[in-house]
C-alpha cells in the first residue's frame, strides 16, 4: 500500500528550519506545555533522550535566567548551550544514582533506534522510560512533574498503572504534531502531575 503523505509532517518540519530548532519536536512539547501550562520560569528541569536539542531551547527559553536544563542523550547535542543548559553524554539505564539535586520536572522523548520489529521496539521503548521512572522515584522533587513518551503495546498498561500510584493526576496525550504516517506505533505522551513522593 501506498504510504499517504503527511502534509502536517512537512509543515512542522519546514517551521522547525524557519524558526532554527534541530527538530520537529519542539512542536509536541509546545503544544503539552500550551494544554497542561507545566513549565514554570525558575524550573529546575532533566530532559531525558534531549538530542539534537530543540526541547532543551524551549525548556531554557520557558524557565529562563533563574532555571537550568540538564540533557542527557547518548548522542550530542546540535545546538551550543546556553548559560542555563547542561548536558551530560551517556545512557539513561546507567544514571539513575547520578542526581544530587531534585529536579521540578523530568521530561523524556527518548526513543530506541527502532528495529521495524513492532513488539521489540515497543519493549526497547518501555526500557526507556522505566529508566526514567527510575530517576524519577530517585530525582524527582514532591509535587514535581513527569512527561514520558511512550509507544503503546505489550506492558504500557502495566508502566501506566505504576505512574498512577505515584502522581495524583496522570493523561495520556497525543500531540498533533506526531507523524502520522511515519510509523506503525501508537506514540504518546505521559503528562503526569504532583508526584507523591515525600
Ligand atoms: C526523538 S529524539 C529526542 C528529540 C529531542 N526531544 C529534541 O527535541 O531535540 C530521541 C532521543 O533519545 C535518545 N536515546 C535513545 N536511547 C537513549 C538512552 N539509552 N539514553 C539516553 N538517550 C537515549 C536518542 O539518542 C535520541 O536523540
Amino acid at each position: 500500500m501506498k504510504r499517504q503523505k503527511d502534509t502536517r509532517q512537512d509543515s512542522y518540519f519546514k517551521k522547525a528550519k524557519e524558526e532554527n530548532y534541530p527538530a520537529r519536536s519542539v512542536y509536541k512539547l509546545q503544544e503539552i506545555n500550551k494544554k497542561y501550562r507545566l513549565v514554570k520560569p525558575g524550573d529546575f528541569i532533566l530532559d531525558i533522550g534531549c538530542a539534537p536539542g530543540s526541547w532543551m531551547i524551549y525548556l531554557s527559553e520557558k524557565v529562563g535566567r533563574k532555571g537550568k536544563v540538564i540533557g542527557v542523550d547518548i548522542v550530542d547535542l546540535k545546538i551550543p548551550l546556553k548559560e542555563n543548559m547542561k548536558f551530560i553524554k551517556g545512557d539513561i539505564k546507567e544514571l539513575v544514582n547520578n542526581f544530587e539535586e531534585k529536579f521540578d520536572m523530568i521530561v523524556s522523548d527518548a526513543a530506541p533506534g527502532t528495529s521495524g520489529v513492532h513488539f521489540v521496539d515497543v519493549a526497547k521503548s518501555l526500557e526507556l522510560g522505566k529508566a526514567a521512572l527510575d530517576i524519577v522515584k530517585q530525582s524527582l522533587k514532591p509535587r514535581g512533574i513527569f512527561i514520558c513518551k511512550i509507544f503503546e503495546g505489550e506492558g504500557t498498561a502495566e508502566f501506566l498503572k505504576e505512574i498512577k500510584t505515584l502522581f495524583i493526576s496522570v493523561k495520556s496525550f497525543r500531540p498533533s504534531a506526531v507523524r502520522k504516517y511515519s510509523r506503525e506505533f501508537y506514540l504518546f505522551y505521559l503528562i503526569a502531575k504532583v508526584f507523591k513522593n515525600e
